[in-house]
């Protein structure tokens, strides 16, 4: 039977590299997982306060469909957070998803039609182009200083055509920790502004930041059209509960795309219930796991550039936030960046992705790794892929 061409385009280098690791795991080899951007598979726990809220609500008898656009005292904690960080906004703004992976296919169907063009920051998380590419669109790149953090304004331009519609953020960037700064983000709103693109902005790892402060773009914006993409997978810890958000700021300019878009959410009914009420715990609780999250891995990204900076072949730039590592290869040693990862995964049983999974043109040459597990894991995971490069 026939499936779509749209369908057999999707890829997710992140977790189809996983096949491969199976069958090196089938030849007996201990694989190490740097694949996977999941705080919760590495021990990091929401607190028990928030277990207790959704244990809580479902022994309540919350176990039914919520209103389609959220629980009215989560959306308003989380305009709370949203207006700390710049925004002006009210829990009507807000709409409740099933994690940030559904609010940007809602976002993405809203507005793309077919032969429209997204620009993307490159290299960008996969699902991105995915969904573009899925929905009919074309997804651009344009180049990101790694060493400075800083979008390459004038490549943006030269991209920018009667196609585009919209520009896509992610700061802190998967897969490359950078972050923009307060000048940067002016910069990419001012362009938006000119060309009348929806800046649509993915804040998911806004608390992950270990060196600068962070700026969210609500708070350079004023009343371009903003869409933000946000939730509780990173900071929150909440990953296997899929739960998330899509803020609108005040824009005229969003009259219509609010007017359409919610009409996805009742379509795909509700998010559930006692998540909802596990969010806003974890909103209002105690903020402490938060931070000893953060401080805890701020010295595995210290070991881990520092170890890959000494490796012969590879140069990796501070990350600013997130949680990966984005080496450069350095020679072609190995073949591609593919090649790369394969060939360290089949020789040492270390799993990484490669980077052109996260976009041809700026990801190619690259391969990202997650320095989420322990300090001892992460530490034996160097020695392998040092005795790998060094050979
Ligand atoms: C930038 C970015 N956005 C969104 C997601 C997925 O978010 P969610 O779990 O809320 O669907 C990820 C996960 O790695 C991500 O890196």
């Amino acid at each position: 039977m026939k499936v779509s061409k749209k369908v057999v385009g999707v890829e997710y280098a992140i977790r189809d590299i996983v096949l491969a690791a199976r069958k090196v795991e089938q030849k007996g080899m201990q694989v190490d997982y740097l694949n996977i951007g999941d705080p919760v598979q590495f021990g990091f726990q929401p607190p028990n306060n928030v277990k207790q809220a959704l244990i809580n609500a479902i022994n309540n008898g919350d176990n039914f469909y919520s209103s389609s656009e959220g629980l009215l005292e989560l959306r308003q904690e989380i305009a709370k957070k949203e207006n700390a960080k710049g925004l002006c906004i009210t829990a009507d703004d807000i709409l409740i998803t099933n994690g940030v992976s559904e609010g940007l296919d809602m976002v993405i169907s809203s507005i793309v039609e077919e032969g429209d063009e997204v620009l993307l920051p490159g290299p960008y998380y996969p699902p991105y182009a995915s969904y573009v590419r899925l929905h009919g669109g074309v997804p651009v790149e344009f180049g990101v200083d790694l060493n400075n953090s800083t979008p390459d304004i004038d490549d943006i331009k030269s991209k920018i055509t009667s196609k585009t519609v919209a520009i896509c953020l992610i700061s802190p960037n998967n897969p490359t920790g950078v972050v923009f700064n307060e000048n940067s983000l002016k910069e990419l709103v001012d362009i938006a502004n000119e060309h009348d693109l929806y800046i649509i902005c993915d804040e998911i790892y806004d608390q992950i930041i270990f060196d600068d402060k962070f700026v969210g773009i609500g708070k350079v914006a004023r009343d371009s059209p903003v869409i933000i993409l946000n939730g509780f997978s990173k900071v929150h810890l909440m990953s296997g509960w899929r739960i998330g958000y899509i803020a609108f700021n005040q824009s005229p300019q969003l009259k219509e795309l609010r007017e359409h878009l919610p009409k996805l959410a009742r379509v795909r009914i509700a998010t559930s219930l006692p998540v909802q009420y596990a969010a806003l715990e974890s909103l209002r609780g105690p903020q402490d796991y938060i931070h000893d999250f953060i401080s805890e891995i701020k010295k595995h990204r210290d070991l881990v550039v520092k170890r890959l900076n000494e490796m012969p072949g590879l140069s990796c730039p501070n990350p600013k936030g997130a949680f990966y590592a984005f080496p450069k290869i350095e020679d072609d040693r190995f073949g591609n960046d593919k090649e790369f990862v394969t060939k360290l995964l089949e020789q040492k049983g270390v799993l990484t992705v490669h980077g052109s999974g996260f976009g041809e043109q700026y990801g190619r040459g690259h391969f990202r790794l997650v320095y989420l597990p322990n300090l001892k894991v992460l530490d034996s995971a160097m020695d392998k892929i040092q005795e790998f490069v060094s050979q």
